[in-house]
């Protein structure tokens, strides 16, 4: 008789793993109502003749001090955060920015829409992070920034990062779409380079719904991305004086309202899957064959999105990573491979589909030749091809989700001769 799921047996999680998400309550009720009922829906300061409180500018304020920064720009969502942070930065047409090649789209197509080219590096086998190394050997004179992304929320090597950043003077642009939390040195992310950019898109580990902000120390910066993110104007300035091509990116003030609320339970959220994803790690230790990555003692915080599974088929009797995943996701885990394929061989990248006039790519400003689809990164490549296993940050708010989980990978080991 079979045991296992996939062949017929009694699954560990009946009906699949349930975990919340969003999580609200009538404090986050109450704040849309207010919203709703004070006639201030727009965050625009211009809008109004009377000064109005905005919970759009009271949340940049707080959630640009939960991070330890001085700025908050808030937007739409996390890829307007990038543009308005590249184009703040001055990133341009023939500029190169160096992304990983792990990572969501929008980390790329960021660069794209300001006209700017990315330019893929390979990631750390034990961090899945960008690999310092691999930037430091793709640095031209054409390069303008780094664009780190601390990919799942695990914090990219940010002291090596900002060392080759100062060296070859160039612009930081933290993706910290998905590390909402996560701590560097004790530092949070997306407050050590020179702009920090996050996503509140409903599945992250802080939402509204959609939404993003951009991060930053710098005062003149913070101007730029206000300017960039509301229609050319400048901060404090008249309604209907524009300084710069630019379109709209501003936040509602629904949004601002329940981010507040959402922020003001953010520490402690964290702090679970924190505790829960370090005992999670530690227990994989004790299972042949599967992993969770590197336990970094500078990574003081991992805020999650993503929980990362390293899978080593040779030590799984050679059964194959999405073999074992199917069996995972028939005893109630869902899993997946997060996104798929190192960004180079998406079909924008690998078919150069830049329209009728190739721009950016074949700009007379860049000078130079890119062919997307040559790009290698082999590290990338198999981690995506046979090792990743990606569990959702939901599941690490409950011990005892993580210990079903746990479960679950241990009954397939045990029969695992019913997988061949
Ligand atoms: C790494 C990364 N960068 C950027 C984004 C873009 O954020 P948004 O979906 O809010 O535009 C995301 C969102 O999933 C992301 O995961």
């Amino acid at each position: 008789m079979a045991k296992l799921a996939i062949k017929g047996g009694n699954p560990v999680i009946p009906g699949g793993l349930k975990a919340k998400w969003p999580i609200f309550d009538d404090a986050d009720k109450k704040a849309l109502i207010e919203v709703l009922e004070s006639g201030r829906w727009c965050s625009a300061g211009w809008y109004f003749k009377e000064p109005l409180e905005s919970r759009v500018a009271q949340f940049e304020k707080e959630f640009a001090e939960w991070n330890g920064a001085k700025y908050g720009i808030a937007t739409t969502n996390g890829t307007s955060s990038l543009v308005l942070a590249l184009k703040a930065g001055g990133v341009e047409a023939g500029d190169e920015v160096i992304v990983p090649a792990v990572t969501f789209i929008a980390s790329a197509t960021a660069v794209i829409l300001v006209n700017a080219i990315p330019i893929f590096v390979d990631i750390d086998p034990d961090t899945y992070q960008i690999s310092p190394e691999r930037i430091e050997e793709a640095i031209t004179e054409k390069t303008k920034a780094i664009m780190p992304v601390h990919y799942g929320g695990y914090p990219a090597d940010m002291d090596k990062i900002m060392e080759i950043a100062k060296r070859h003077n160039l612009l930081v642009i933290e993706d910290a779409a998905e590390a909402h939390g996560s701590e560097w040195r004790g530092r949070r992310v997306g407050s050590i380079g020179d702009m920090g950019c996050f996503s509140f898109q409903m599945g992250k580990p802080l939402t509204c719904g959609e939404g993003g902000i951009v991060l930053t120390d710098n005062e003149e910066l913070k101007d730029r991305c206000y300017s960039y993110g509301d229609l050319g104007r400048m901060p404090g300035g008249e309604k209907y004086e524009h300084y710069i091509p630019a379109g709209n990116n501003r936040m509602t003030e629904f949004q601002g309202a329940l981010l507040l609320v959402q922020l003001s339970r953010l520490e402690e959220q964290t702090n679970i899957r924190h505790e829960n994803g370090e005992y999670f790690a530690r227990e994989l230790e004790k299972i042949e064959g599967i992993s969770a990555l590197k336990r970094d003692p500078r990574v003081t915080k991992r805020g999650y999105y993503f929980y990362f599974l390293r899978y080593d088929q040779s030590r799984w009797n050679d059964i194959p990573r999405d073999k074992f995943m199917e069996a995972l996701r028939a005893e109630g885990v869902p899993c997946s491979t997060a996104h798929n394929q190192p960004l180079y061989k998406n079909p924008l990248f690998r078919e150069m589909a830049f329209g009728k006039t190739g721009c950016p790519v074949s700009c007379p400003l860049y000078g130079k030749k890119i062919d997307y689809s040559k790009v290698s990164c082999p590290v990338s490549e198999r981690v995506y091809e046979s090792e990743v296993v990606a569990l959702g940050k939901d599941f690490l708010m409950e011990r005892e989700n993580v210990d079903r989980v746990l479960e679950a990978i241990y009954k397939i080991r045990e029969n695992i001769d019913e997988l061949k």
